[in-house]
């Protein structure tokens, strides 16, 4: 088992956000034009996308981040041809004697660690929130990957320190090769192919085949979208609607006949029971009440830490009207109408302060200044849980 390890205090690069222009990271096209021309669609290239972009985390910092208990890290390596994957959390020692070539470290979810990590992956938030899911980072030295493969969710693959020469293909041919512990493609006929370099940026659309090798000492960002299966969502409803549902009633049989074999299920109970299922009924508000807490779900392995010892509400009131507050990256704020959804749980708010928790949802922060006495318990509950904090985001 790894230990928890605080919180990376500072990045290690010059880059800063501050500088982030949007035009510059879709390589001079509007959100509008990428959306219609390509999300989902086709693969894009943008050189330079985040110019300066560079060494945020680097190998040593990334191997810190797969110590911890609250990561999830992955540890791919190819000898002698086969492929061999170690999940996190890692020992100092696992990361430590480690070969010059042909493997690579992989931590998901640095958005919750790095707040520099938060805001990249909310730089991409032309695209709904409820589709974000995570910021991957990954570490390879010459020859490190993870093979040919096929993700199933759109990525920006982002180019960190280093080379890596990206090779992709339109492939139909999606078959992966039996017994590896990742899925690796069978067949891979690469089509096109670059190096990118420190701030280059790559997007692919779902079942696109691709494949990373590092040139050099090599970090690759990548910015990945939630694809929930029908499976899990629909599985999930049933589970809402088994909470939510109070259904009246018993089951009744005053014209009951006696029948042949005693053992036989009656045709009337089929048919009563068929109709007790027929009157389930759901509508549009209860699917977006269900979307909102399934989305802002924290995933199993996250936990906050809510503070040691809490300011009282008008000690919070005036740190918040000085310095302003933030979300917890962890922390996940969507909302509908009036409905907002926080880390999985349900507020129904007063109109008062709807602008003030969609401005907080959408740029997940607000600006320094007084604290409307509606909005003061719900965000001094969510700060005594943990989900927020004062202070700007960076
Ligand atoms: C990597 O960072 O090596 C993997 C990224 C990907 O191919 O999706
Ligand atoms: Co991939």
């Amino acid at each position: 088992m790894g230990k928890p390890l605080s919180p990376l205090a500072k990045p290690v690069g010059p880059f800063s956000m501050a500088r982030f222009s949007l035009k510059c990271l879709l390589g001079g096209i509007t959100p509008e034009t990428f959306l219609a021309e390509y999300w989902q669609k086709k693969p894009l290239l943008v050189r330079q996308a985040l110019p300066g972009f560079g060494d945020w985390l680097n190998r040593t910092s990334l191997s810190d981040l797969a110590r911890r208990d609250d990561a999830e890290s992955r540890l791919v390596r190819f000898i002698r041809g086969e492929c061999l994957l170690d999940r996190g959390p890692f020992e100092a020692e696992d990361l430590a004697g480690l070969p010059k070539k042909n493997w690579s470290l992989l931590v998901s979810g640095v958005n919750h660690f790095l707040p520099e990590g938060d805001a990249l992956l909310h730089a991409f938030d032309f695209i709904p929130l409820a589709r974000l899911d995570d910021l991957m980072v990954s570490f390879a030295p010459p020859g490190g990957g993870v093979g040919p493969h096929f993700d199933s969710y759109d990525v920006f693959l982002i180019q960190g320190l280093g080379r890596r020469r990206w090779e992709i293909s339109a492939q139909d041919d999606l078959e992966v090769m039996d017994g590896a512990p990742l899925r690796i493609l069978k067949r891979f006929t690469p089509e096109q192919s670059w190096e990118l370099e420190p701030g280059d940026l790559l997007y692919l659309p779902p079942q696109y085949a691709h494949n990373g090798v590092a040139l050099s000492d090599c970090m690759t960002w990548s910015v990945g979208f939630r694809v929930p299966t029908a499976e899990d969502m629909v599985g999930n409803f049933l589970n809402y609607l088994q909470d939510n549902l109070k259904p009246t009633g018993l089951y009744s049989d005053p014209d009951l006949k006696r029948q042949r074999h005693p053992a036989e299920i009656p045709a009337t109970m089929l048919d009563q029971v068929a109709a007790m299922l027929k009157a389930i009924r759901w509508d549009k508000d209860m699917v977006a009440d269900f979307l909102g807490n399934y989305l802002s779900e924290p995933k199993s392995h996250i936990f906050f830490d809510p503070p040691e010892r809490p300011l009282k509400a008008a000690a919070f009131a005036k740190t918040v009207a000085k310095r302003g507050v933030r979300l917890d990256p962890r922390s996940q704020l969507l909302f509908r109408g009036a409905i907002f959804h926080m880390n999985g749980e349900r507020l129904a708010a007063l109109p008062e302060t709807h602008a003030a928790l969609q401005s907080l949802a959408d740029h997940r922060s607000l600006p320094p200044g007084p604290v409307d006495t509606a909005l003061l318990p719900i965000l001094h509950e969510w700060y005594v849980a943990g989900y927020l904090l004062p202070g700007m985001r960076g």
